[in-house]
């Protein structure tokens, strides 16, 4: 399938999508809204597919929703038309590991598509930040509630009510990315990280992700109860016996995801 907002490649066991819109930063228009969700659809059917990559370009990861689209927008349009809150929505309920690599801006609907992501890997050069209040909105896409568990109460606030902006490393401390590397090393270095996880069960890997999103939503003891459950039911895996197997005869494990 051809794509004009995406370019999409398969690179081993790992897909990867990379926005592709550098004349807008990436903003994220409805067309590259419903690429990006056709992408992550053929990722998530094709079983060859175990971690999948979306990377921005060397301008941005993504400024956010496409203003020029939004502004004349009405209420009602934005209740019952398409437009992005469908990305959200799949990113964030997506079954099989995701790594965003932050080449650059990372704002608004741009940060919110990031922080749906399981990890983040973003260039030293990189900026996120929510800064819808500047356009006299708030953000869309679960800004409100994902960055203020990630990074809590006062910088969220302080980042959402006066578009104070956080640069990687400061990014990395409060724990909103995981790595942060030299610009020109950034999608590489996100490829590698999902290579690594695809190299693991899928099994495991997407019980695994259950249980950690879990953790955001559940009380600690109900996600104990969820995590230990989900632990007995990887006994019935044929990848768990192998795993295990592999180990005691000192060989690398060869997962088939049964
Ligand atoms: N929507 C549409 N176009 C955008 C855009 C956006 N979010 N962000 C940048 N662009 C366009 C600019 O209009 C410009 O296009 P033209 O050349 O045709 O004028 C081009 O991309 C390059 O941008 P700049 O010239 O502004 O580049 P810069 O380097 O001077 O500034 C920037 C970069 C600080 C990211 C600035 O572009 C900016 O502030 N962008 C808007 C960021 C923003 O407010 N994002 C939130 C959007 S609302 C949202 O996302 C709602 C939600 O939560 C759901």
């Amino acid at each position: 399938m051809s794509y004009e907002t995406v370019l999409v490649a398969k690179e081993g066991r790992v897909g990867v999508i990379t926005l592709n819109r550098p004349q807008a930063l990436n903003a994220l228009s409805t067309k590259m809204v419903s690429e990006l969700i056709s992408a992550l659809d053929a990722f998530e059917k094709d079983e060859e597919v175990r971690a999948v990559v979306i990377a921005g370009n060397d301008r941005a990861f993504s400024a956010g929703a496409d203003i020029k689209e939004m502004a004349d927008m009405t209420a009602v349009q934005m209740v019952m038309g398409e437009h992005f809150f469908p990305l959200w929505d799949k990113v964030g309920h997506y079954p099989k590991p995701t790594v965003g690599a932050i080449t650059s801006f990372a704002l608004g609907g741009g940060l919110e598509l990031a922080m749906s992501l399981d990890i983040l890997v973003a260039s030293e050069t990189a900026q996120l930040g929510q800064p819808e209040i500047n356009i006299g909105v708030i953000p869309g896409g679960g800004g409100t509630q994902r960055l203020t568990r990630a990074v809590g109460k006062s910088k969220a606030m302080e980042m959402i009510l006066s578009d104070r902006r956080l640069g990687a490393e400061e990014a990395k401390t409060l724990g909103l990315v995981s790595r942060v590397v030299p610009k020109e090393a950034c999608v590489e270095e996100a490829k590698k990280v999902a290579a690594e996880i695809a190299t693991k069960s899928p099994v495991a890997v997407k019980l695994a992700k259950m249980a950690v999103n879990k953790a955001f939503e559940m009380g600690l003891s109900d996600g104990l109860d969820f995590e230990r459950e989900l632990f007995y039911m990887l006994f019935a895996s044929e990848d768990a016996k192998e795993g295990m197997h592999a180990f005691m005869e000192k060989r690398k494990p060869d997962f088939k995801g049964k």
